[in-house]
């Protein structure tokens, strides 16, 4: 795997990455090196990268709890905290070892930490591997709206090390595997098929492509006044069901990428009402979810509260939601309107 150029920072794989990041430390004599961890990468993934990491430099760990319902700025001011006491100074380095949560709370803590610290993302999952540790958005929720808290900053690199997805449960990979199969119906069909067809697929073998996407999306529009509204495809209404279904004490928390997978069905059937998405690729879209992802209980007293939770979706301007939604593959419209109605029957076809 070759890196990948990101506007002001390289994206290096395996070997390569840990020497980047040797230089890195070396070059600019960061004063100390701070490991923002969880409880789980703690036990999986640090004790791999303090191997491979070759430093003289003082290391100190920080370790929160893991899990999306920590990715507020109570836990922030716990690291900003933990950083004081430990003695950081404005040339600290912040390295973030994790998955989403820890690389956007992570990005978001160095940013804001005495005007704003280095850190480097080492991405641990495939959803962080494939979306968040690239491009540039860091923060927290607020409360079970997603995201609602940041700032755009970006790492001095990215370490992807795809060994460290050994160590997740099948759930974690599925989660991920939802950002691919948007890249793939988005921007590059081929990955989308390789996920339907390929049952033998090595989800490792796609992940480069993704970051190239995501990367190329994100060099065109940075701040996603545009074309990178299209990286939010499954999103609206994929969001507004996460943050539902946290915040339900009746349902079961969903991973990211499958409440992302049930909005990219939800989506899709709004695609098809709307922009003439071919409704053969609606059914076939559905099937390849459900396959992955089996069907996940939506009442029709659900319809209402998760369209609620989607009138905080961060894209919307003046209380409208906007939607990118597709006239086929690899061509997504932006800033689509859609009626509450639709959006209901979308929910009424993925339960149907
Ligand atoms: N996760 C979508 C984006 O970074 O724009």
């Amino acid at each position: 795997m070759t890196s990948i150029q990101a506007v002001t920072y390289p994206i290096d794989f395996n070997e390569k990455g840990y020497d980047s990041l040797s230089t890195l430390i070396s070059k600019n004599n960061y004063s100390t090196i701070f490991i923002l961890v969880d409880d789980n990468t703690f036990t999986d993934c640090y004790p791999r990268f303090i191997s491979l990491l070759a430093t003289d430099k003082k290391i100190e760990v920080i370790q929160i709890d893991a899990g999306e319902v920590h990715k507020n700025i109570e836990t922030c001011v716990g690291v900003w905290n933990a950083m004081t006491e430990l003695g950081a100074d404005r040339k600290s380095l912040l390295i973030t070892l994790g998955g989403g949560v820890i690389t956007d709370l992570g990005g978001f803590v160095a940013s804001t930490f005495k005007r704003g610290i280095d850190f480097v993302n080492i991405p641990t999952t495939l959803l962080s591997m494939v979306d968040a540790s690239v491009g540039g958005k860091t923060g927290v929720d607020l409360g079970v709206l997603k995201n609602q808290i940041g700032l755009f900053a970006n790492p001095e690199m990215v370490l992807l090390d795809p060994e460290y997805l050994q160590t997740l449960c099948s759930r974690e990979i599925r989660s991920g595997t939802a950002e691919i199969i948007k890249y793939g119906m988005t921007h590059d069909v081929h990955l989308y098929n390789e996920i339907k067809n390929n049952a033998s697929l090595n989800i490792v073998d796609l992940i480069p492509r993704s970051i190239e996407i995501k990367n190329d999306v994100v060099l065109e529009d940075p701040k996603e006044h545009g074309v990178r509204k299209a990286l939010n495809w499954g999103h609206t209404i994929g969001h507004g069901i996460e943050s539902y279904f946290l915040e339900s004490e009746a349902k079961e928390r969903l991973t990211h990428g499958e409440a992302i997978a049930i909005g990219i069905i939800c989506e899709s059937y709004i695609s098809s009402k709307l922009l003439g998405f071919p409704a053969d690729k609606v059914a076939d879209v559905k099937n390849t979810i459900l396959t992955i992802y089996g069907k996940t209980p939506i009442l029709t007293d659900d319809f209402l509260p998760i369209l609620n939770f989607m009138k905080h979706d961060k894209k919307n301007i003046g209380g409208e939601i906007n939607f990118v939604l597709l006239e086929e593959f690899e061509k997504f419209k932006i800033n689509c309107k859609v009626s509450n109605e639709l959006i209901q029957e979308s929910l009424k076809y993925y339960t149907s």
